[in-house]
């Protein structure tokens, strides 16, 4: 099951900039099944929580910041081969690199604030959902 699901995050510049609905048929359309979505708001100590990875990095206080700038849309997402699959549809971290028609170079502005997140591994994709949903919210019947 794992394998077959990612996290994703509609990024506050996604909600600001009012491309949520684009966003989201983007995504059903590439044929990605909601699993879990919700609609919040990180705070710095949980942005840094979510990217703790990068916490060494030079912008990571420039990425905490914006990612609790304003409210964001997490989501469970199915479909076969799902982190790769999605990865693919979002394009490079730099939307100036992303390929054409991926959703960063449809949407986004720059590499700080670039309208999507994608787990990276299915290790992540459980790490990261567990991080916003209880079980309980994974509700979409898709038998
Ligand atoms: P990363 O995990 O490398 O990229 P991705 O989101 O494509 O998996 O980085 C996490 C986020 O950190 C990235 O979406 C935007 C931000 N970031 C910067 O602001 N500057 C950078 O140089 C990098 C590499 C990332």
């Amino acid at each position: 099951m794992a394998t077959n699901r990612t996290l994703t995050i509609l990024k506050p510049d996604c909600v600001r900039k009012n491309h949520v609905g684009d966003v989201i048929a983007h995504i059903q359309k590439a044929g990605f099944k909601i699993v879990a979505m919700k609609m919040t708001r990180l705070t710095a100590a949980t942005a840094g929580g979510f990217y703790e990875v990068h916490k060494e990095r030079p912008f990571y206080g420039e990425l905490c910041a914006f990612m609790s700038s304003g409210p964001c849309v997490p989501m469970i997402l199915e479909k076969e081969n799902a982190v790769a699959d999605f990865r693919k549809l979002i394009g490079a971290t730099d939307p100036a690199e992303a390929a054409e028609g991926t959703i960063r170079k449809l949407y986004a502005d720059s590499k700080g604030e670039n309208i999507i997140h994608g787990s990276d591994s299915d290790e992540n994709a459980a790490i990261e959902s567990a991080y916003f949903f209880a079980k309980s919210e994974e509700v979409a019947n898709l038998a």
